[in-house]
């Protein structure tokens, strides 16, 4: 993924914003232009600045076009040469300008929409390559939140600002700058009231752009707000209905009323701004007409020249109000720049360059791994626990207590806050994210299936197994038999995450790419709602075949499963390890794993002799 990326390296991450939460202003002092930079290869770069480039060469174009009119019409006015030229020799001046202003418009917008094209495309690669880095730990529903925004729906309009708002700022400036200038040139009166007037404009801009964001700020929150109700309220239909409250969803009604109250508050603002903006821009191009007509009044301008100076600066109060409202866009991309940076500047998770060596291939070993997903609450407390290469070792414990966490520490999911995790004998710190993904096979509870075919979904496991091979997993997985009943067989697509399917048939295609990925080490956790009696038929074969090659951990709730294990690890409520040995140890010794033995024994009907 790294193909086309020059500087979205880890070095260009900044280190003030580190720690950045989604949708904070990550660091306001980084350049617009040089945060684009960081998210884009250098072709693409190339082609925005030289569309930017073009596009000051046509707005100087178009600048001398509109101030070469005042030596035209004097020439006009009087027959006689000015500047060197007379009318007709202005004419074709105007001409070759006029044309050159259009030429050049054209390439620099050409230009700078192939940039924009290959923005979207790095972008999408520059942020692919920072998920790929972060920790997984990042990924909550908040963050996901952030990220698929900014891919999509700021992605495009910050696309769009590079193709059109830089352009165009950048014409609209070299055109100004060339006018501003060329009126000093020609008459000091008129340079006067040109410079006069920018500042003016400017303060005004700004008076009307701070209302307007006003506006803004009081009415956007409680959009969010509604926004994420609605979703909510369409999401959760199946608990409302459930609880017969399908309609009436309190909380949607009450993020109705809010946008009602805050968009008409946030209307005033915004409707003041816009008069200010509309109002005194009004003023200052009356005051320059005024003025023109009384020196042309006065006697100091010809009539013909009066003309074409209030021609002028019309056009240049025109030009400046583009650049106010250019700028305004632009800053609104900024907003959105934050939210890109927001996810481009998640530390990644460290790593090292080189493959560490294994002193214990296929082990698994917690040293007193002390962990918490939040500080001052502690899930692991000095946990230890070894599982020898080609053993099964059983977890069990009461919900919460942890069991899921351990699996999440093996895979690196989160890294511990104390203590070690060794995986081949190796801390997990310690070696690149390929080498201990290599290692690794997850069944986890939580499945998530690609909206894709059941086969290519199996095939995840292992890219390059050839079709008998995944048949021969699905087979055993029982993934088979999901097959036959699906109307397009194996070519059937399993919908996004997978929901044309069960939990349990989830796991089971889970469960065939671990079969078909070999990993010396499995980690399972048991799904408490798959356990039916045909999920469990093919979870135990799954499971004796695993076993054959592989260290297994299974978070365990069949007693098959724990009584098969080679040690049981007993996790407590506070986050320790209660007990371990093997189950015949175990269920002989009074403790937490002889009651929950006895317990579960007599739930499922069994005896124990
Ligand atoms: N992503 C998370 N963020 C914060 N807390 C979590 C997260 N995942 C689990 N927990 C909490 O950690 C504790 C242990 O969870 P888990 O390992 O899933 O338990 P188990 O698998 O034994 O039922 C629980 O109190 C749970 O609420
Ligand atoms: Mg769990």
């Amino acid at each position: 993924m790294t193909e086309t990326m020059n500087s979205a390296t880890p070095t260009t991450v900044n280190p003030t914003a580190v720690g950045a939460r989604a949708g904070e202003h990550p660091d306001v002092s980084r350049s617009l232009m040089a945060r684009y930079h960081r998210l884009m290869g250098p072709v693409a770069w190339r082609q925005v600045i030289g569309g930017i480039g073009i596009g000051v060469l046509s707005g100087i174009f178009s600048g001398l076009a509109l101030l070469f009119l005042l030596p035209a019409s004097v020439a006009l006015a009087t027959g006689r040469n000015s500047w060197g030229l007379g009318f007709g020799g202005w004419l074709i001046v105007l001409a070759v300008l006029a044309v050159a202003a259009a030429v050049g418009d054209y390439f620099s917008q050409r230009i700078g929409m192939t940039g924009a094209l290959g923005f979207q495309h790095d972008v999408h690669y520059a942020i692919g390559d920072q998920v790929a880095r972060v920790p997984l730990s990042w990924f909550t529903a908040d963050s996901a939140g952030v990220m698929s925004r900014a891919v999509s729906r700021e992605m495009m309009s910050l696309s769009e600002s590079a193709a059109h708002f830089l352009n165009s700022l950048s014409t609209t400036v070299a055109g100004c700058v060339v006018i501003w200038l060329g009126s000093w040139v020609w008459d000091w009166r008129l340079g006067l009231l040109l410079t006069c007037s920018a500042p003016l404009l400017a303060v005004f801009l700004r008076v009307s752009r701070r209302l307007i964001d006003r506006g803004k700020a009081v009415s956007e929150p409680a959009e969010r707000e509604l926004a994420a109700r609605i979703v909510e309220f369409a999401r959760c239909q199946g608990a409302l209905r459930s609880c017969h409250a399908g309609t009436d969803y309190r909380q949607l009604a009450d993020a109705f009323d809010v946008v009602a109250r805050t968009s008409r508050r946030g209307l005033w603002w915004e409707t003041a701004g816009n008069l200010v903006n509309g109002v005194l821009v009004q003023i200052i191009i009356v005051a320059m007409i005024t003025l023109s007509a009384a020196l042309a009044v006065s006697g100091a301008l010809e009539p013909l020249q009066a003309v074409v100076t209030i021609g002028i600066c019309l056009r240049f109060t025109t030009m400046l109000d583009a650049i106010g409202t250019t700028t305004a866009g632009i800053e609104e991309r900024r907003q959105m720049m934050n939210h890109l940076d927001a996810v481009m500047d998640v530390p990644p998770l460290p790593e090292p360059d080189a493959a560490a060596g294994e002193s214990e291939p296929g082990a698994v070993e917690l040293d007193d791994v002390h962990f918490a997903y939040r500080a001052g609450t502690p899930v692991l407390r000095g946990v230890n626990m070894h599982v020898p290469a080609h053993s099964m070792c059983a977890i069990v414990g009461p919900s919460g207590s942890g069991k899921t966490t351990i699996a999440r520490l093996v895979a690196r999911f989160w890294d511990v806050d104390a203590g070690t995790v060794r995986v081949g004998g190796t801390d997990v710190r310690d070696m690149p994210v390929s080498q201990l993904m290599g290692q690794i096979s997850m069944v986890f509870q939580d499945v998530y299936l690609f909206d894709d075919t059941l086969e290519a979904n199996i095939r995840i496991g292992n890219l390059g197994a050839d079709a008998a091979r995944v048949r021969w997993a699905a087979d055993l997985a029982g993934v088979t038999e999901i097959v036959d009943r699906l109307p397009d067989g194996w070519d059937t697509r399993v919908g996004e995450g997978g929901q044309a399917l069960s939990g349990g048939e989830r796991q089971r295609v889970s469960i065939a790419r671990a079969l078909l990925k070999q990993a010396p080490i499995v980690l399972l956790d048991e799904a408490t709602s798959a356990l039916d009696a045909e999920n469990e038929a093919h979870i135990v074969s799954a499971m004796q075949e695993l076993r054959r090659n592989s260290t297994l951990i299974v978070i365990a709730h069949k007693l098959e499963t724990i009584a098969a294990a080679d040690q049981v690890v007993v996790l407590g409520a506070d986050g320790r390890v209660a007990q371990h040995g093997t189950h015949a140890d175990l269920v002989d010794a009074p403790g937490p794993y002889q009651d929950f033995w006895n317990y579960r024994s007599r739930a499922a009907g069994w005896r124990l002799v």
